[in-house]
C-alpha cells in the first residue's frame, strides 16, 4: 500500500484538513486534484490555526512536496493571497516544494462576476454557491475556453483570450444582467505581477508525480468538498462544478488509476452542508442549534452557518461504493457528547418503500423520509481519548454501528481540532484498514 486519496464522505466540511495534516508525515508529497478556493481547509497546529484553500494541507510540514494538479480550477491574486499568509506565518514556500499544473485552469474576475450575478438573479432558487466563480471557470474548460496556468508564460496569448472571453462575458453581465462591463486591458495588466510571481511554481505535475514514486515516494491525493457535491453523482443540481469521488484523483492530478491504493473517507460523526438543497435528517429545531454551535459549524469560506443533522448511514453507504472507500477517519466526535440520545439513519422511507441508497430523481432526495435508529449518548468529554477504549462504551457503540450499517472500518477518529487530538484504530496506513 503506498498512495492514499482522502475524500469528503458528505456535503464537504468533513474535516479533511486535519486528517490530511495528520497523515502527512507518512508521505512525500501531497496533490490537490479538483476544485478551487471555494474550499477551506482549517488546520490548528501548536496552537495556531491555518486556514487553507488552494494549497495542499501538506505545506505545513516542512519538506513535503505540495503540488496543485490539473483538475483543480486556481485563482492566481488568490493563490498570492494565500502564499503572502503562509509566508508570513515563516512556512517554506520555494519552488521546488510547491508546484502547480500549467493545465489548471484559471478563475478570473468574470468567472466571479458571473457566478454571483447568477445566483442573485435565481432569487428564491439559489443553488448557494460560495460566489467563487468555480461553476463559470469550469464551464469555460468544458467549452474549451478556458485560460489556463500555462497561458502565464505566453502573455500574447493571454492577452488575445482574454479579450475574446471578454467579448462574451461582457454580453452576459451587462447586456443580460444590467452589470458593469470588465475592462480586457485592466484585467490583463492586474495579471502581469501575478503571471511573474507564479511563473517559477508552474509544473508538470504529473511527471512530478512519475518522479516522486519513482523514487520510492508515497503520495496523497487531497480531495476538497464531498461526494455528495460531485457534479455528476452528487444532489445535481445543488452540487459544486467538479468530481469530487476518488476516481477523480487520478484524472486531477495525472496519474493512473491503478497508483491509487487506498480511498480514507472523512465523515463527520453528524452530517452538515451548506448551501441549497435536500438534507434528509436535518435537525431545524434545538438539537441542531446545539450541534451547530459547539461544532462552531460556520463556513472556512464564507462564514455562513452550516445546516446540522443526525449521521446518515445512507449518505455514507453510496460515498463507500461510489469511492471504493477502504476506512472511514471518523471526525467531531466529541461535539455529540451531552446529547441524551444520538440517532444514525439507517435507510430511507421513499414512495412506500425502504431503500439503502439515495433516490435518483432530481427531486428524490427531497421526498425521502430518514429511518432513524436512536442509541443512547454520553456525557463524557471525550478531547482525551488516544485509544479506542479511552472512549464511554456508548461512544464505541456508534461507531460500531456506523461500521455495520456502511460494512466500512473506522480508522482513525477525530476528538479535537489538534494534531493529538486523535484516535489512532489502524496505525500502520500502508498495512490493510482494520477488519469491520
Ligand atoms: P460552488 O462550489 O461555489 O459552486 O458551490 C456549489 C455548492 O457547493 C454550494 O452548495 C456550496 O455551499 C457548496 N460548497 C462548495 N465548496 C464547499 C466546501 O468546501 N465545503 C462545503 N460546501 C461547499
Amino acid at each position: 500500500m503506498s498512495n492514499i486519496v482522502i475524500i469528503g464522505a458528505q456535503w464537504g466540511d468533513e474535516g479533511k484538513g486535519k486528517i490530511v495534516d495528520m497523515l502527512a508525515p507518512d508521505v512525500d508529497a501531497v496533490v490537490r486534484f479538483q476544485g478551487g478556493h471555494n474550499a477551506g481547509h482549517t488546520v490548528s497546529v501548536g496552537g495556531r490555526t491555518y486556514k487553507l484553500k488552494l494549497i495542499p494541507s501538506g505545506i505545513l510540514h516542512k519538506n513535503k512536496i505540495c503540488l496543485v494538479g490539473n483538475g483543480v480550477v486556481l485563482d492566481p491574486r488568490e493563490f498570492c493571497a494565500e502564499m503572502d499568509a503562509l509566508l508570513a506565518e515563516g512556512l517554506d514556500l520555494g519552488p521546488e516544494r510547491l508546484k502547480i499544473s500549467r493545465k489548471c485552469h484559471l478563475v478570473l474576475p468574470y468567472h466571479q462576476a458571473l457566478d454571483r450575478t447568477r445566483e442573485a438573479a435565481r432569487g428564491g432558487d439559489k443553488i448557494g454557491t460560495t460566489g467563487r466563480g468555480i461553476g463559470p471557470c469550469y464551464e469555460d474548460k468544458a467549452a474549451r475556453a478556458g485560460i489556463r496556468a500555462c497561458d502565464l508564460e505566453d502573455f500574447d496569448l493571454l492577452g488575445r483570450k482574454i479579450r475574446d472571453a471578454l467579448k462574451e462575458k461582457n454580453a452576459l453581465l451587462a447586456g443580460l444582467y444590467g452589470q458593469k462591463a470588465l475592462d480586457p486591458e485592466t484585467l490583463i495588466e492586474e495579471l502581469k505581477p501575478v503571471a511573474a510571481r507564479l511563473a517559477p511554481y508552474l509544473a508538470d505535475v504529473s511527471e512530478e508525480l512519475s518522479r516522486i514514486e519513482a523514487g520510492g515516494g508515497r503520495i496523497m491525493f487531497e480531495g476538497a468538498q464531498g461526494v455528495h457535491l460531485d457534479i455528476d453523482h452528487g444532489t445535481y443540481p445543488y452540487v459544486t462544478s467538479s468530481n469530487t469521488v476518488a476516481g477523480n484523483a487520478a484524472a486531477g492530478a495525472g496519474i493512473a488509476p491503478s497508483r491509487l491504493h487506498r480511498v480514507i473517507g472523512v465523515a463527520k460523526a453528524y452530517t452538515t452542508r451548506v448551501g441549497s438543497g435536500a438534507f434528509p435528517t436535518e435537525l431545524t429545531g434545538e438539537t441542531g442549534q446545539y450541534i451547530q454551535k459547539k461544532g462552531t459549524e460556520f463556513g472556512t469560506v464564507t462564514g455562513r452557518k452550516r445546516r446540522c443533522g443526525w449521521l446518515d448511514a445512507v449518505v455514507l453507504r453510496e460515498s463507500a461504493r461510489l469511492c471504493g472507500v477502504n476506512d472511514f477517519a471518523l471526525t467531531k466526535l466529541d461535539v455529540l457528547s451531552g446529547l441524551p440520545e444520538v440517532k444514525i439513519c439507517t435507510e430511507y422511507a421513499y414512495r412506500g418503500r425502504r431503500i439503502p441508497y439515495p433516490p435518483q430523481a432530481e427531486k428524490g432526495l427531497a421526498e425521502v423520509e430518514p429511518v432513524y435508529e436512536s442509541l443512547p449518548g454520553w456525557q463524557e468529554d471525550l478531547s482525551s481519548a488516544r485509544v479506542f477504549s479511552d472512549l464511554p462504551e456508548a461512544a464505541r457503540n456508534f461507531v460500531a454501528r456506523l461500521e455495520a450499517l456502511t460494512g466500512v472500518p473506522v480508522g482513525m477518529i477525530s476528538v479535537g481540532a489538534n494534531r493529538e487530538q486523535t484516535v489512532m484504530r489502524c496505525l500502520n496506513l500502508h498495512s490493510a484498514p482494520p477488519a469491520v
